[in-house]
Order: structure tokens, then C-alpha cells, then sequence
């Protein structure tokens, strides 16, 4: 979604202003622009493109002051236009507000401030805030009371913050549905979309509700309530991640960097206590019924979950995407949700979990980001503890969710009894290889990857085919492709291919096809049938697998053989695979792999 963040300080801040949404870019990156109070008002610089470019053509350092907002938007309504830019002005330009989210009723809003003369530049729903706080004060009301007056009439979601040219020592900012979150310096202070706007500066944050305001000057801050502008007194939370984690760390981009730290996320996921593991698998096997959730990548997770349940625990829990969940899925009393995310700000999976706590189901998250509205939200969080993603695509925090919601499934197959304790310790220690495997893999195979990447890469159709668990991670593999290497990749299960989709079979569609271990006897064979299938019809085969026999079989256009490996976890091996080939295919096409177009880190908004 969009970044926000914004400075108070006694010295200069326009350097970290810039340098500070530079880091918030990864949330939506098509134009930007910053606001900075000095002796003439809130002097506004914004344009399309990505920060680096436009913070040279704008000069966005040769602005000076001690407090500014700023901006990096992803386009919701009105296109990439520099008017749409924030941050945006009132009529007379002495105020400037930068927004995040959606303001539903912008156009009733719009139409009444028209009528009474305002006049707009931009497209945007954000653009009616300024406005609206401006019609406040010409009634003469104090910029605070005109400010919380404005944000009371906006419906939807909002993060918010707005400078002043009458009250430059101050920052006012407003949370709903939005993530926004406050840094506290010495003599200076902080807002953030997340804590990578300010954790170089600070790791002291205190995290905004919904339903709140602030005003934030370098001294201090003071948070309310919008409704009736009490006081609210909150924890000051110290951020555990690090300044260095979010940075490249030598790699050319953070996606290669991110594939790279896998090792180390799953070993962060197996070193997540018991106890919190248990806790889920209770909540699951406990309640009348349950289901898992999240949305794209973090969906295919939950679907891994699904999967997982059933071998080990012999327990059906649906997985539903968050966004078509409460069309399909009425989750009430006595059920429970088990939501997993990244970010846990995504709107769908975050409207899911609040309507099944309004019905009174139980709820659960298995999230990355601390602070986050969904990791406060439901009533058991199990932090991932993955670090910082920055790539846009999802690569570690994935992994790391599966690993989770296997030894959910496992403690689950305890509960159930599907499982002795014997077979705990022994799947637990399957699961402690999988380290040593990916980074084995990364280390030895990776030349192998760019090779067959480099081959394949002009080849724009693709159907990505796996049976059992290798379809949820065919699935992923195919949304990877897509955001990172803009190709047309269907993921499918194998065995409906044959049920429609195989009449697009030709020379030209190309078959990645996920094949299970030959341990799993049924599986692979099944697999080699949609194979034979695929390959009588003129089809061509790309496969990912494991099989030394396999290897040399004429079915085979091209492959990529992974490490021996157990079927428990031989299913996050060849997602690791397909994430380097996804990487490698759009390095290949000289695609912008951190910042894939159309795309933004955390979605939220509907
Ligand atoms: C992942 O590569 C995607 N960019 C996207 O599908 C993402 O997983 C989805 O928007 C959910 O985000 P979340 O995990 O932050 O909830």
C-alpha cells in the first residue's frame, strides 16, 4: 500500500525524510513527494516515478526544515499522474496531508466542499482531508478540533498525517484501518507507515489503534481519541529487528537476499516454542470447526497447512482465501480462524478476523510484523520472527509460515492421535534438515537454475502442475512467476488437467511439473500420468524433481533435479527451487525484481 512518514525535529530533517521513505518504498512505489514547513508554509515537492529519480528531478534535498511529511504512493483512485502525488493541499496551501487507505465517501464529500468553493487539483479520494479540515477553520475552529472534526466525517481507512503552515511545530496524524506508528527520538520524533521508516533513527515506537489521533511535536506526543478527543496512554514498545536487516546486504536485490536468509528463517520457525505451536493445534482440533486463512502467497500457505493437517493430524480444515472467506465461510461461535501474514495489516485477511470475532469465533495469526494490527487483533499471535521482508515478493516469511503450520499439523497429530510421540520426534527431526538442504541447494544448485532460467525464460505460457502438497506450492511458484517475471503462469493441480485445461496443450505451452518423491509411491505415479498425458499431446515438460531415474527419461524437455530429500519436507525444497527460478527468469528479462510493477508490499485496502 502506500507509505507514510514524516519528521519532527530541532535540527534539519530533510535528509531523513527522504532517506525514510526510501525505505518505506517497498510499499507502493509509483510516485511520491514530501512536504516541509518553513518560514513561507508547507513547501510541497511530488511527482511520479520511484523516490531515487524524483527526489532528483524535484530537489527534494534542497528543501529545508525541521518537520515534513512524505509519501510513496500506490495508486488506488486516480491514476500515476504528479497530481495525484502526495501530499496534497488545501485552496490556500498552508496545510498538507499525506494518506493512506481508501475514503468511501469521497465523492459526497467532494461534491459538498465544491459546492462551497473549494477547488481541486488531483483525482484522489485523499485530496477531500485538506479540504475538509479548511472548511473547518474558515468556521474558525482550532487546527486540532478542525482536524479531528475533518477525520470524523471520513468513512473507510485511513492513515493519515498533516503539517500546517499555522502550527509548524507540530505533526497531526489519525489511524483507522491503516497502519501508522509513532518513533520517539531524542528532541525528535518519528510517524511511519512501519517501523522501516525510523528504525535507522529509533527503536522506541509506540503503535496507533484505530479510532486515534496524534499530534507529535520534538519534545513529545499526546495520542486521543477521534470521537471524543480523550486521552490515550500507551506502552512504548521496543522494536527487536535491526537497521541492518532491512538492508542488501551485498546481493543485487533484496529477493535473491531474502531466498538466501531461508536457512535461518526456518530455523527461527523450528525455534518457536512448543507451547505457542500447541496452542494453535488446540485451537484447531478443539473447536466445532475450523479454518485457515490468508491471501495470495500467505493463502497457498494456508493451503500447505490444509494439506499438512490431513497426513499428519487426519483433520479436514479448509483453507479460504481471505478475500472470498466470508462470502463462502459463515465462522461463528464455537469455530475457529487461523489467519496467516506477513505484514498483518492485508485488508481481506484483517476483515475476516474482525467479522469472526464480531460472530464470536475464536481467532488466531501466525504473522510477521510486529505491532501489527493483526498480530494485536486475534486472541493467540505466533510471531514468525522472520525479519524484515523488503522484496514485495514473499519468499522467507512464506517458507517460515509453512514450516509453522507443519509443526501445527505434527502437535495436532499428537492431540488427535494420528500421531505417538515416537513419530513427532522422528517428522521433528525431517523438519531440522530442511536448513541444511535449502542452503546445500542454494549453494551448489543455484548455477544450474540461472541455466535452465536462461533457457526458458522466452517462453510467455506456462501451466505450473503439482498433486497432494506439491499443488498449493505449484500454486505459489505460478504467483511468483507472474509478479516478478510477468509471464503467464497458471498454477493447477496435475490430475484436473486432464479435465479441460490439456485442449491448450501444444509446442508451445510450457509444463512445469512439481514431482513428488518416488517414496510416494501413488503420488508419483499419478504425476507420471499427467506427464505421459501432456507429452501425447505434443506437450513439452519442464520438471522439478527428485529422481535420479527419473533424470534420464525421455519424457523430459528440461528439469531441475533438487537434493534427496524426505517427502515431509521435500515440498519446501522445490518451492525454494521455483522461487530462485522465478528470480533468475526475471533477471533474465531485466524485469525490476524488488519493485515488480503494479504491485505493493502490504494491500490495505478491498
Ligand atoms: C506475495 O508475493 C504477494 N506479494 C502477496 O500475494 C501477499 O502474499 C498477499 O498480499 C498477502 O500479504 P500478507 O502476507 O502481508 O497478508
Amino acid at each position: 500500500m502506500c507509505g507514510i512518514s514524516g519528521i519532527i525535529s530541532s535540527n534539519t530533517i530533510t535528509k531523513k525524510l527522504l532517506n525514510s521513505i526510501q525505505n518505506l518504498e517497498y510499499r507502493g512505489y509509483d510516485s511520491c513527494g514530501m512536504a516541509i514547513i518553513n518560514s513561507h508554509g508547507p513547501v510541497i515537492r511530488k511527482n511520479i516515478g520511484h523516490v531515487a529519480d524524483v527526489a532528483e528531478k524535484e530537489l527534494f534535498l534542497s528543501m529545508d526544515g525541521y518537520v515534513g511529511i512524505a509519501h510513496t504512493r500506490w495508486a488506488t483512485h486516480g491514476g500515476v499522474t504528479p497530481a495525484n502525488a502526495h501530499p496534497h493541499a488545501n485552496c490556500d496551501g498552508s496545510i498538507a496531508v499525506v494518506h493512506n487507505g481508501i475514503i468511501s465517501n469521497y465523492l459526497d464529500l467532494k461534491q459538498t466542499l465544491i459546492k462551497k468553493r473549494h477547488h481541486f487539483i488531483s483525482e484522489t479520494d485523499s485530496e477531500v482531508i485538506p479540504h475538509l479540515i479548511e472548511e473547518y477553520r474558515k468556521g474558525g475552529m482550532p487546527l486540532e478540533s478542525a482536524f479531528s472534526a475533518a477525520l470524523k466525517e471520513l468513512e473507510g481507512s485511513f492513515a493519515v498525517a498533516m503539517v500546517a503552515y499555522e502550527e509548524p511545530g507540530r505533526i497531526f496524524c489519525a489511524k483507522h484501518e491503516s497502519p501508522l506508528i509513532i518513533g520517539l527520538g531524542n528532541n525528535e520524533n518519528y510517524l511511519g507507515s512501519d517501523f522501516n521508516a525510523f528504525i535507522e533513527y529509533t527503536k522506541d515506537a509506540v503503535v496507533m489503534d484505530d479510532g486515534e489521533y496524534a499530534i507529535i511535536s520534538n519534545e513529545g506526543y499526546a495520542i486521543k481519541r477521534i470521537g471524543d478527543g480523550s486521552p490515550v496512554l500507551k506502552k512504548v514498545m521496543q522494536i527487536e529487528w535491526d537497521a541492518e536487516m532491512s538492508k542488501k546486504g551485498g546481493f543485487p536485490h533484496y529477493m535473491l537476499k531474502e531466498i538466501y536468509e531461508q536457512p535461518e528463517t526456518v530455523n527461527k520457525a523450528l525455534a518457536i516454542s512448543q507451547e505457542a505451536i500447541i496452542s494453535l493445534a488446540r485451537g484447531l482440533v478443539d473447536s466445532r470447526r475450523a479454518f485457515l486463512t490468508g491471501v495470495g502467497t500467505t493463502f497457498y500457505a494456508a493451503q500447505i497447512g490444509q494439506y499438512y493437517l490431513a497426513s499428519e493430524a487426519g483433520l479436514s480444515i479448509p483453507a479460504i482465501s481471505s478475500d472470498e472467506f466470508l462470502e463462502s465461510t459463515p465462522a461463528g461461535e464455537g469455530d475457529f480462524v487461523l489467519a496467516v501474514s506477513q505484514s498483518g495489516e492485508t485488508y481481506d485477511t484483517l476483515r475476516v478476523l474482525r467479522e469472526a470475532k464480531n460472530r464470536k469465533a475464536k481467532t488466531a495469526a501466525i504473522v510477521n510484523v510486529i505491532g501489527s494490527t493483526m498480530a494485536r487483533l486475534v486472541d493467540t499471535t505466533v510471531m514468525q520472527g522472520s525479519g524484515p521482508e523488503i522484496c514485495v515478493i514473499s519468499t522467507k516469511a512464506a517458507l517460515a509460515q509453512m514450516v509453522i503450520l507443519i509443526r501445527t499439523a505434527i502437535e495436532a497429530g499428537i492431540i488427535t492421535g494420528k500421531l505417538t510421540p515416537a513419530d513427532r520426534k522422528a517428522k521433528l527431526k525431517q523438519l531440522e534438515t530442511l536448513p541444511g538442504l535449502i542452503s546445500d541447494f542454494l549453494n551448489e544448485h543455484s548455477a544450474f537454475v540461472h541455466n535452465l532460467a536462461k533457457r526458458q525464460a522466452h517462453h510467455h505460457n506456462w501451466l505450473y502442475l503439482g498433486r497432494g502438497k506439491y499443488y498449493p506450492i505449484a500454486l505459489e511458484a505460478a504467483l511468483k512467476v507472474k509478479e516478478v517475471a510477468y509471464l503467464h503462469t497458471e498454477g493447477m493441480p496435475a490430475g484436473f488437467l486432464k479435465h479441460g485445461t490439456i485442449a491448450l496443450i501444444d509446442e508451445k505451452l510450457k509444463c512445469l511439473v512439481f514431482v513428488p518423491t518416488e517414496k510416494e509411491h501413488e503420488l508419483y505415479k499419478m504425476t507420471m500420468s499427467s506427464i505421459e498425458e501432456i507429452k501425447a499431446r505434443g506437450g513439452s515438460v519442464v520438471a522439478i524433481h527428485s529422481s535420479r531415474a527419473f533424470a534420464k527419461s525421455p519424457l523430459l524437455d528440461d528439469q531441475l533435479l533438487l537434493p534427496s530429500a524426505p517427502p515431509l519436507v521435500m515440498p519446501l525444497v522445490a518451492l525454494v527451487a521455483s522461487q530462485l527460478l522465478s528470480y533468475f527468469f526475471a533477471t533474465t528479462l531485466g524485469r525490476n525484481v524488488d519493485k515488480p510493477r503494479a504491485l505493493a508490499k502490504s494491500v490495505t485496502v478491498a
